[in-house]
C-alpha cells in the first residue's frame, strides 16, 4: 500500500516531469514562454489531486460510528453468512460513497486474507440507471470472474493430471461414497476453497481429471457476455443470476445514487435483486443502497423497503469544526508547507457548512482558491482567495444551470434578462410573456401558453436563477414580480452562445419600443 501513497507517486511524476522540461526551456533559450511565468511562481501545491472528488481518502474523520457499524453488519460475509441489506442516507458530500468504498476495500482485503470468498460489486445508479444495464454490469462482472476462476481451476488440474500420468499414487482415494459423485458436481467442483490437496481427493484417475477438464471447458464457453442493449430484462436477470451462483460466494452489490435508479426505472431491480436469496445455491447477495434523497424509500414497494432497509445508517451533514478537521487532513498532503495562510481552511469549511455541511464543496473551495492563488503567483493561498473561489463556483454552477435548460425555459429567461437590462426591475408574468412571444416570433419557435410559461418561471425559481415572489396588488388580485437572481452579464453570454438564440441579438430595440408603448 504504502508505495501507492500519493506524495510518492506525485515525486516520482515530479522528476519525470522536471527532466521532460529542461529540455523543453532549453530549446526556448531566451524566449518567454507562455509556460515560463506560471512556473517561476512557487507552486502553492504539493498534491493537488488528493483534494479532488476521485481520491478515495483512507482516513475519514468524523464517520468511524458509521463505518463501524457498516463494518459489523458486513462482516457477516467473512464468516460465509448472508450480511442484512443496508440502506445509507444523507445529502451529498457527506462522505457516504467514501466511507462505503473504504469499508468495502477493508472487507475485500480481508477475505483475501482468511481466503473466504466474498466480493464487493460498486455500481453508480446515476450513470447505471436502468435494470438491464444494472443486471447487465454485474453479469459481466462475474462472468469474467468465473472464467479467470474456470482457467485457475483447469490449470491446477492439468498439473495433476501429468502428475498422476507418471505416478498414479498421486490420486490418494478420498471417502469411498464420495469419489463418483463429486466431480460431475459442478457447485462442489468450483468451490474456490479448494486445496490442492483437497483436489486430488476427487478424482480416481487421469480419465476423471480429464473429463472434469473438459466439463470445464464447456462450461466457460457457455458463459456469454450481455450485449449492453437487446436482450429480453428476463434473459439478462437470468444469466446474472447463473453468473453469482456458479462458484460458492457471498457478493455485496453497492448501489450508490440508488435514488436516481429508482427515479428513472422504478424498483423492479430491486425487487429482484432482494428475493434472490431464496433461490440461490451456491451464493448469497447482500445490498447496500446508497441516497441522497432521505424520502426516496416512500417510492418502493413495501416489500422491496423493508427488505431493503433491514438495517440503515444515516450520515448527517458535517458542522463547520468537522469539515475543518476534514480539510485539515487533506490539505497536510495537498499544499507545501505554509502556503496557507491562518484562517483558510476555517473559511472554507464556514462556506461549505452553510452549503449543508458539503465536505465536497469544501474541498472543491479549497482547491480553488489554490488554484486562483497560483494563478496571482501568490506566495501564499489567502482568505481573499477563498472568498473569489466561493464566487467562482458559484458562477461556475449557474453557467451550468443555464447552459443545460431546455430551449423554452432559455427563451424564458432571457425574456427576463433583456428586460432586465433595459432597466425594468420586478417585471410581472405577462410582461415576460410578452417578450418572450417576440421571442419565439423571432425564432420560428413554438409559443407556449402563458400557463405554461408560469410553470417554467417556477423552475427557474426552484433552481435559483430567477426570484419570484408572489404579491398582492390589492383588488386587482395577486401576481408574481420576477427578478433575477444571477449576474446579467455572464447568464447573457451562456444563452447566447446556444446556436439557437444566437440569432436574437438584434431584439434589443424592439423590446425598447414595447416600453415606449
Ligand atoms: N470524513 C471525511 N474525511 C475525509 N474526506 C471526506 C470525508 N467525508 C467526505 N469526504 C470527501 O468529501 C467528498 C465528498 O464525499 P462523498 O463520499 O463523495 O460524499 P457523498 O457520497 O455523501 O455525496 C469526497 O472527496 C470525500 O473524499
Ligand atoms: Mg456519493
Amino acid at each position: 500500500m504504502s508505495d501507492e501513497t500519493p506524495t510518492d507517486g506525485r515525486r516520482t511524476a515530479d522528476r519525470d516531469f522536471e527532466v521532460d522540461l529542461d529540455d523543453v526551456l532549453d530549446d526556448e533559450d531566451g524566449d518567454e514562454g507562455l509556460f515560463d511565468d506560471l512556473l517561476s511562481g512557487e507552486p502553492i501545491f504539493e498534491n493537488k489531486e488528493v483534494l479532488r472528488p476521485s481520491y478515495t481518502p483512507h482516513e475519514l474523520p468524523h464517520r468511524k460510528d458509521q463505518i463501524n457499524n457498516m463494518a459489523t453488519i458486513l462482516v457477516a460475509a467473512l464468516r460465509g453468512e448472508t450480511p442484512s441489506n443496508i440502506l445509507i442516507y444523507g445529502k451529498t458530500g457527506t462522505g457516504k460513497t467514501a466511507s462505503a468504498k473504504f469499508v468495502s476495500q477493508e472487507l475485500e482485503k480481508t477475505s483475501q486474507k482468511y481466503d473466504v470468498p466474498c466480493e464487493v460489486e460498486y455500481i453508480n445508479c446515476e450513470v447505471t440507471d436502468t435494470q438491464y444495464r444494472v443486471l447487465a454490469q454485474l453479469a459481466n462482472t462475474f462472468i469474467e470472474q468465473n472464467r479467470a476462476f474456470v482457467d485457475a481451476r483447469v490449470e491446477e488440474l492439468e498439473a495433476l493430471r501429468d502428475e498422476a500420468e507418471s505416478d498414479p499414487a498421486a490420486l490418494e482415494t478420498g471417502g469411498s461414497d464420495d469419489v463418483f459423485a463429486e466431480p460431475d458436481e459442478p457447485d462442489d467442483s468450483a468451490d474456490p476453497d479448494g486445496e490442492f490437496e483437497e483436489l486430488r481427493k476427487r478424482f480416481d484417475s487421469v480419465a476423471d481429471i480429464e473429463e472434469r477438464i473438459e466439463t470445464l471447458h464447456e462450461e466457460k464457453a457457455e458463459m456469454e457476455q450481455v450485449p449492453m442493449t437487446g436482450w429480453p430484462t428476463d434473459r439478462v436477470y437470468a444469466t446474472f443470476f447463473d453468473a453469482v451462483d456458479y462458484v460458492e460466494r457471498v457478493a455485496v452489490i453497492m448501489l450508490d445514487e440508488i435514488d436516481k435508479l429508482v427515479e428513472k426505472s422504478g424498483d423492479d431491480t430491486l425487487y429482484n435483486l432482494s428475493r434472490m436469496n431464496s433461490e440461490l445455491d451456491n451464493s448469497r447477495v447482500s445490498i447496500i443502497g446508497i441516497s441522497n434523497d432521505l424520502k426516496f424509500t416512500d417510492f418502493l414497494d413495501p416489500r422491496v423497503k423493508s427488505s431493503l432497509g433491514e438495517e440503515e445508517i444515516v450520515f448527517p451533514p458535517y458542522d463547520a469544526n468537522q469539515l475543518r478537521d476534514i480539510l485539515q487532513h487533506r490539505s497536510e498532503v495537498a499544499f507545501k508547507a505554509n502556503a496557507l495562510s491562518e484562517d483558510v481552511l476555517p473559511l472554507c469549511a464556514a462556506f461549505a457548512a452553510q452549503e449543508h455541511g458539503d465536505a465536497r464543496r469544501a474541498l472543491d473551495l479549497l482547491r480553488t482558491a489554490g488554484e486562483l492563488a497560483e494563478r496571482d503567483q501568490s506566495e501564499s493561498v489567502s482568505e481573499e482567495h477563498v472568498r473569489r473561489a466561493q464566487d467562482k463556483i458559484e458562477l461556475d454552477r449557474v453557467v451550468e444551470v443555464v447552459r443545460t435548460l431546455p430551449t423554452q425555459s432559455k427563451l424564458v429567461l432571457y425574456a427576463i434578462l433583456l428586460l432586465e437590462d433595459n432597466g425594468v426591475h420586478n417585471v410581472n408574468t405577462g410582461e415576460v410573456y410578452n417578450i418572450y412571444k417576440t421571442l419565439c416570433d423571432e425564432l420560428d419557435a413554438d409559443v407556449l401558453t402563458q400557463r405554461r410559461v408560469t410553470d417554467l418561471i417556477s423552475e427557474l425559481d426552484m433552481l435559483g436563477i430567477v426570484n419570484a415572489v408572489v404579491v398582492s396588488k390589492g383588488r386587482y388580485g395577486r401576481t408574481k414580480e420576477i427578478s433575477l437572481s444571477v449576474p446579467v452579464e455572464e447568464t447573457e453570454a451562456v444563452l447566447e452562445a446556444d446556436s439557437r438564440l444566437s440569432d436574437i441579438e438584434n431584439v434589443t430595440p424592439f423590446v425598447q419600443a414595447r416600453f415606449d408603448n
